[in-house]
């Protein structure tokens, strides 16, 4: 199974599939990472993995629609059987969509659909809910909706800060993502 990753942020989710891989624990190819912004630490830890990298800047382009149609040739030139969004902070359009219909994968840091957005992990704790968690969803054109492929929860505990919680997610999230991209490609496998 290939994978194309996209990230916008330090990649730390992407550096255990990194290791995963490496380490033989899961079995797919990671053809490229791609980033919507130079100077991401996910392409810098890429490149340092000596995976192929790419970067496509959406502030390089007149309008959306023009960087979303960047985006989906440069991903599609990979051939992909997934793509993921690894911390991506970006939503991608139609076009996107509709050329990674029903394989495009996003981690997000709650449990879906509650607290959507950039900040679901501030308003999880904003809102006071006990248990928060994350979700590894088929995405769509909105924000953080599709079909739940998994979801783990995590417990808040009475003195955490975003930051304490959101760590304590992304080892959950880290887990649950590694865990599904190895059932998507057990399925493949059989499809195959
Ligand atoms: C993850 O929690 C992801 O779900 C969220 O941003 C975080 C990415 O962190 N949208 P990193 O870039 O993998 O360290």
């Amino acid at each position: 199974m290939r994978i194309v990753v996209l990230v916008s942020g330090t990649g730390s989710n992407l550096q255990a599939v990194i290791d995963a891989v490496a380490s033989g624990g899961l079995d797919v190819e990671i053809a490229a990472v791609g980033a919507d912004r130079a100077g991401t630490g996910g392409v810098a830890r890429s490149a340092a993995a000596g995976l192929e990298t790419f970067e496509v800047p959406f502030r390089d382009y007149t309008d959306r629609a023009e960087w979303n149609h960047a985006l989906t040739q440069k991903c599609l030139s990979y051939a992909p059987d997934y793509v993921v969004s690894s911390g991506f902070m970006r939503i991608v359009g139609e076009e996107f969509i509709a050329a990674f219909d029903g394989t495009y994968i996003n981690t997000h840091p709650a449990l879906l659909p509650a607290f959507p957005g950039a900040h679901g992990v501030r308003d999880a704790l904003a809102y006071g809910v006990k248990v928060t968690g994350c979700t590894v969803h088929i995405a769509d054109t909105g924000v953080d909706t599709g079909p739940i492929l998994a979801q783990r929860a995590v417990e808040v505990l009475d003195d955490d800060s975003e930051e304490s919680l959101h760590e304590r997610i992304k080892v959950a999230e880290r887990a649950l993502l590694i865990e599904t991209l190895a059932h998507l490609a057990a399925g493949q496998r059989a499809r195959s």
